[in-house]
């Protein structure tokens, strides 16, 4: 199964609509390009400054603006882009993920269709259907996917692992994980598993779900064939729940960056996140397969959970020759190479060459490749932004109250709010 079994999902969530986009540009002649995302800081902000010297090459003439937001995962940027979307004051050109997200934009109509690009610079052939059908809605395309990440990651500190005798072999299952985590706990180490704020708990919830689910059921939580309150989602909800009991309690007050922080310091054993935190391990001068491990998570082996960042062209776009010229950089051979080599990710296009990335991306490629496609529910692939918002609530509280009846109730509540929407 590939990224069809999930556009397959996807469609059936998706409302009929019709695009009323028009062209929006006021006219003026500003050379600036607005460019929002959430990329404000260290690694993250070290792959689209990357990405930004490319665009400086290819388009001298322009002028990059930095309209980002920081806060991992957008979880301050896509509010104060929705306020801006809502106020006719869109940027140039703003990230979205590829799935159910890009949806919500384009069933609101506030994105232009921007197949003419894919026609002018051959980017049918170069990027991956499936993966053009997760940004297409009536035949028509919404944005240019610059990356892909891979969300389903255990980043381990093996010196960490050695002291509490444990070895650089990843765990079976979820149980077998949450005996390690054990080890190290018994063995003295404060936090045997690092986290984060909200969006970073709900991220380690999908890939319990999609460990103890599998590829097949998981996906069903997204079309309704699997239903939230049954006996296997709740065996992953109290495994969640046990994991998180390995965690730093001052999560809330941290985002990613720091939780993979201490991993990299030795201050943790394993850290579940995208490998946007292969870049954080690089900028601090770590090397793969010494410094650090990687290994699926626990339970997912063979399975890849996937998400692209996309950029757009929106409805009211100011400079929206210059946002073209920025998507163009985004699309080329050039602009995917300079910014995944920096981002952690990998190139969305096909023509890639793997030798021009590290040893880690090297095994995200082959997984790409090889391996059962699945959505990530964090990272905006799997569910529209409300559903995703309601998940991400009731996630928070259980940070807060530990009541896991109330977890499960709330999970149950946001999928039939969302069958209700339909
Ligand atoms: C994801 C995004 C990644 C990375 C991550 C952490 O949602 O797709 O590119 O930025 O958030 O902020």
């Amino acid at each position: 199964m590939k990224l069809r079994a999930l556009i397959a999902g996807l469609s059936a969530v998706a409302l009929a609509f019709t695009a009323t986009a028009c062209g929006g540009d006021d006219g003026d002649n500003t050379k600036d390009v607005e460019v929002f995302t959430w990329w404000a800081d260290g690694s993250e902000k070290a792959g689209l400054d990357a990405l930004v010297a490319e665009f400086k090459k290819q388009h001298p003439d322009l002028n990059f603006v930095n309209g980002a937001v920081a806060g991992g995962a957008g979880s301050n940027a896509k509010n104060v882009l929705a306020s801006r979307l809502q106020q006719q004051d869109p940027p140039s050109t703003f990230q979205a993920h590829a799935g159910a997200e890009l949806l919500d934009y384009i069933e609101a109509n506030q994105l232009q269709d921007v197949s003419q690009l894919y026609k002018e610079n051959g980017w049918d052939e170069v990027f991956p259907e499936d993966l053009i059908e997760l940004l297409t809605v009536d035949g028509k395309i919404y944005s240019v996917p610059s990356n892909v990440h891979r969300a389903n990651v255990v980043w381990a500190n093996p010196e960490v692992l050695k002291k509490a005798g444990l070895d650089d072999k990843p765990a079976k299952d979820i149980d077998g994980f949450i005996q390690q985590l054990d080890k190290l706990k018994k063995a003295g180490v404060d936090t045997p598993l690092s986290i984060a704020t909200d969006w970073t708990q709900v991220h380690l919830l999908e890939t319990v779900l999609i460990a103890d689910l599998g590829p097949e059921k998981y996906i069903g939580l997204w079309d309704g064939s699997t239903k939230w309150d049954s006996p296997e989602v709740s065996k992953a909800i109290d495994h969640y729940a046990k994991l998180l009991s390995y965690t730093n309690t001052d999560r809330q007050n941290l985002d990613w960056p720091d939780a993979t922080k201490m991993v990299i310091d030795g201050k943790a054993g394993f850290n579940i996140m995208g490998d946007w935190a292969e870049a954080a391990f690089q900028e601090a001068d770590k090397e793969w397969g010494k410094d650090y491990i990687t290994y699926p998570v626990p339970g997912t082996d063979g399975i890849f959970d996937f998400l692209a960042d996309s950029f757009t062209l929106p409805v009211g776009a100011k400079n929206e020759e210059g946002t073209k010229a920025w998507l163009q950089t985004v699309g080329s051979a050039e602009g995917q190479k300079a910014f995944n080599i920096k981002k952690g990710s990998i190139p969305a296009r096909t023509d890639a060459d793997p030798k021009d990335y590290g040893d880690y991306q090297k095994t995200a490629l082959e997984s790409y490749k090889n391996d059962t496609i699945v959505p990530s529910l964090a990272h905006g692939a799997a569910a529209s932004v409300k559903w995703s918002t309601a998940i991400t609530e009731a996630v928070s509280s259980f940070s807060a109250n530990k009541d896991i009846e109330k977890l499960k109730s709330a999970l149950v509540k946001a999928a039939e709010d969302n069958q209700k929407k339909q």
